[in-house]
């Protein structure tokens, strides 16, 4: 059976229609998830002078860990360098919703929480931020997951969760690992 020229054009037009409205929902769909639901790439957000992490603001030594927010749920705030973390050790409460929010002064690091979805790299100049819940109390380890030096394999820290009612923050609405 042969096709008319026109017929292949037709058939052509209705395809590259068909792909035009499917590229235009993906599209949507990514900026709907960007900018309704704030679902953005968890490295890469924010900006931070990686010269200046520990002289002052946000990430001087004094505002490192964990602290309660008002509206509720915690914010860890951790730097990671060559090659410990710090703190090395966090506490959060059971089942809250948890932010981290992590820096770099010297090179690129990554850290994940074993069984959650907490996995980004850290990036020296950008503020990683990943966002999360634990559900079961307990230990749960946080390794470096990108090489950064011959320590790299030393470099691991601790995520403490309790039970809520053993979650005790200071007046200040900090919170710290206590001694083993
Ligand atoms: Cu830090 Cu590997």
């Amino acid at each position: 059976m042969a096709i008319s020229e026109t017929g292949v054009v037709q058939s052509e037009r209705r395809w590259a229609l068909a792909m035009a409205v499917v590229s235009v929902i993906f599209l949507t769909a990514i900026l709907y998830a960007a900018i309704a639901q704030h679902l953005s790439p968890p490295s890469n957000v924010e900006l931070i002078d990686p010269a200046t992490i520990h002289v002052s603001g946000e990430f001087a030594e004094d505002n490192l860990g964990t602290r309660l927010e008002p509206e509720g749920g915690v914010v860890i705030r951790l730097v990671t360098t060559q090659f410990s973390f710090v703190p090395s050790c966090v506490v959060v409460p059971q089942d809250a919703p948890v932010t981290f929010r992590v820096v770099s002064p010297d090179v690129i690091h990554g850290i994940m929480v074993v069984g959650t979805n907490v996995n980004t790299m850290i990036v020296p100049g950008y503020i990683s931020r990943v966002r999360t819940r634990f559900a079961e109390a307990g230990e749960k380890l946080m390794p470096c997951h990108e090489f950064c030096g011959l320590g790299h394999s030393q470099m691991i820290a601790k995520v403490r969760v309790v039970p809520v009612n053993e979650f005790k923050p200071d007046a200040d609405g900090r919170a710290h690992c206590a001694e083993p």
